[in-house]
């Protein structure tokens, strides 16, 4: 969810408004927004879109005010209804609370207050906290300390964003591990689940620590532990750039983002390579008397970035010759996992705040594990959280399904496998250099990729009636046709499956039917031909089954003209590099075919970018 809190003097409804615009991303099933005004409260809340809310205050303006809160929510308790979204009041109307995460001992409090006489209108858990805000600042007249006695009572993750009729200058926010960030201004604050919300206005931000609460008045800002000791607080300044989170001409985000790949990789290796062809990762804290201990990797992240784990497994066992794992985070620590202080878990999420990616972590530390994140969101949660940082430089993601940060995350997966490799001098030494000096040029070919994608627009837009697609691959290209896959899910609506090309003929062969879509990723022929001839047979044998085939294969691969219904043609690269080239056409494909659906691309049903939930 997003939530955004403001203080000062401009009109509250439009900076929290713009301010949720930006944070749209994080979910969009309901918006709401709250006001304290001419001595009581108001309130607006719409399910669906920002835009459905935007209507409503049209039509029903609120009165203004110079403080306010906002919430847009992804669904946890109770479905996207109006009476669900937030923000919540307290029966009597005078208290307003949005709240992101879940209050785990909900329905305990909810039985409780219902036995003092209260009476709630919403199923969510969120509405319990604001009856308890109001009975416990009926005793004490001060926002910001009943937000802490509540706080105490509350078991799980959230975050807690209030304002009072009572207290029309204050907005007091609270923290237990979902995201919240303070943004201090002239004469006035804010408060935002991401510092996107505030960067029109300043780019001097305080990270929120686990446990506090945050008053916010026009003069500035007071931060506090649960029990109301004072807490240290870090400013630091926010080097994104506005404008990075505008759609700068195109039609969405995504398109933006996919457009913005060779940039996003040239900047993630940028700095990171010295003169000599040797990679300088000072910045990874971890020294190398330590890593040369490691004796085991551990990858562990969600979703698009999961599948960046499964390709740095190749490179990190190629060229470290360590064993490495990558598990998905909310299966990992269930499991009760082998983990000592010679594993290096890498836990890789764009946003940072990935809910089950931080869980994960917390477990491999309380291991006596060390934790290296791959992050691209400077001050995040998960950064904070481990022992060093690497991080992607991809600027702000802000449709929902990933593309210009997977391509980073890929490079700075490469990047900790080569330098585990340089640290702990392996064999491959030369090869080593070699791939170094061959990153250094990808950013190039990943923009000759782009510049050649017209037919696989033109081929989505003629598949945009078919129910299933599949998707295989050998090696690194498995990951990728996961990759293919989930784009697809994600923004098609479409059924797709990825499969390991090898595996096919024991079951998934199977689902090849007459004029079925398969897009094989093809590995290079050169280096590891063995892999390539393989392949070329796996599609002669969909092929013969009537699949229509759509193959991805290197230029001067003339081994698949026979085979290949289409053919997309993609630069050739050493075969561990190869996903960040032949990534990009799926990315396209799955965008181009949402489109042709008349689905929403940059916010796909049911998902929300950064899920601060387990
Ligand atoms: C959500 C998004 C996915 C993303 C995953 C992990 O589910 O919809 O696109 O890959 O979270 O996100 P992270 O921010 O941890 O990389």
């Amino acid at each position: 969810c997003g939530i955004v809190g403001y203080v000062g003097t401009q009109s509250a409804l439009d900076v929290v408004l713009a301010g949720l615009k930006r944070l749209e991303y994080r979910g969009y099933d309901s918006a709401g927004v709250a006001v304290p005004a001419d001595g009581s409260l108001a309130a607006a809340r719409k399910a669906g879109k920002l835009v459905n809310l935007e209507k409503e205050l049209l039509e029903r303006p609120l009165p203004a005010g110079t403080t306010g809160i906002g919430h847009t929510r992804w669904a946890t308790h109770g479905g996207p209804t109006d009476a669900n979204a937030h923000p919540h009041l307290d029966q009597a109307g005078r208290v307003a609370v949005v709240h992101n995460g879940i209050i785990e001992n909900f329905a305990e409090l909810r039985a409780e207050l219902a036995d003092r006489g209260h009476r709630l209108a919403s199923e969510t858990d969120t509405e319990v906290v604001s009856h308890l805000l109001a009975e416990e600042f009926s005793g004490c007249a001060d926002l910001a300390e009943a937000m802490r006695l509540v706080c105490r009572r509350l078991e799980g993750a959230f975050t807690l964003v209030a304002v009072h009729a009572d207290e029309p200058d204050v907005v007091v926010g609270a923290r237990r591990n979902s995201p919240l960030v303070v943004g201090v201004g002239e004469g006035e604050s804010f408060l935002a689940s991401d510092v996107a919300a505030f960067i029109a206005h300043t780019r001097t931000a305080i990270e929120l620590g686990q446990d506090q609460v945050v008053e916010l008045r026009p003069a500035g800002v007071t931060v506090t532990d649960f029990a109301g000791r004072p807490a240290d607080v870090r400013t630091y300044h926010v080097d994104w750039d506005v404008s990075a989170a505008e759609k700068g001409g195109y039609d969405y985000f995504m398109l933006k983002e996919i457009a913005e790949q060779p940039k996003a990789v040239a900047d993630t290796l940028l700095g990171r390579i010295d003169r000599a062809g040797s990679l300088s990762l000072d910045e990874v804290r971890i020294p190398a008397s330590v890593l040369r201990e490691v004796d085991k990797v551990v990858i562990v992240a969600c979703g698009t970035a999961f599948h960046a784990g499964l390709i740095a497994k190749y490179a990190i066992e190629h060229w470290t010759r360590m064993p490495c794992e990558v598990e998905l985070a909310s299966e990992f620590r269930y499991r009760d996992p082998i983990l000592d202080p010679r594993t290096l878990v890498v836990a890789i999420s764009q946003s940072g705040e990935t809910m089950d990616t931080l869980m994960a972590l917390r477990h491999a530390r309380e291991q006596g594990a060390k934790v290296l994140a791959i992050c691209n969101t400077n001050g995040s949660t998960i950064p904070r959280e481990s022992d060093a940082v690497l991080y992607t430089h991809a600027g702000p993601e802000v449709a929902v399904a990933s593309t210009k940060a997977f391509l980073t995350q890929l490079v700075a997966c490469y990047l900790v496998a080569l330098y585990l490799g340089q640290v702990r001098g392996t064999k491959w030494g030369d090869e080593i250099s070699a791939v170094i000096h061959e990153l250094s040029d990808i950013a190039q070919e990943v923009e000759r990729v782009l510049a050649t994608m017209e037919p696989v627009r033109e081929l989505a837009r003629t598949l945009a009636d078919k129910n299933t697609v599949l998707f295989l691959g050998r090696h690194v290209g498995y990951p990728v046709a996961l990759e293919g896959a989930l784009k697809l899910k994600e923004l098609a609506y479409m059924h797709a499956e990825g499969f390991a090309a090898g595996e096919l003929k024991h079951g998934p062969i199977a689902l090849i039917e007459e004029d079925l879509p398969v897009v094989v990723v093809v590995p290079s022929p050169r280096g590891r031909s063995v892999l390539h001839d393989k392949i070329v047979s796996n599609i002669q044998e969909i092929r013969a089954r009537g699949a229509r085939t759509i193959v991805i294969a290197e230029e001067g691969d003339e081994a698949v003209l026979p085979y290949a219904d289409h053919l997309i043609r993609i630069p050739a690269t050493p075969t561990l590099l190869q996903p960040l080239v032949s990534t990009v056409p799926l990315q396209v494909f799955a965008c181009e075919l949402a489109t042709a659906r008349g689905n929403e691309v940059d916010q796909p049903r049911n998902l929300a970018k950064s899920v601060t939930v387990e």
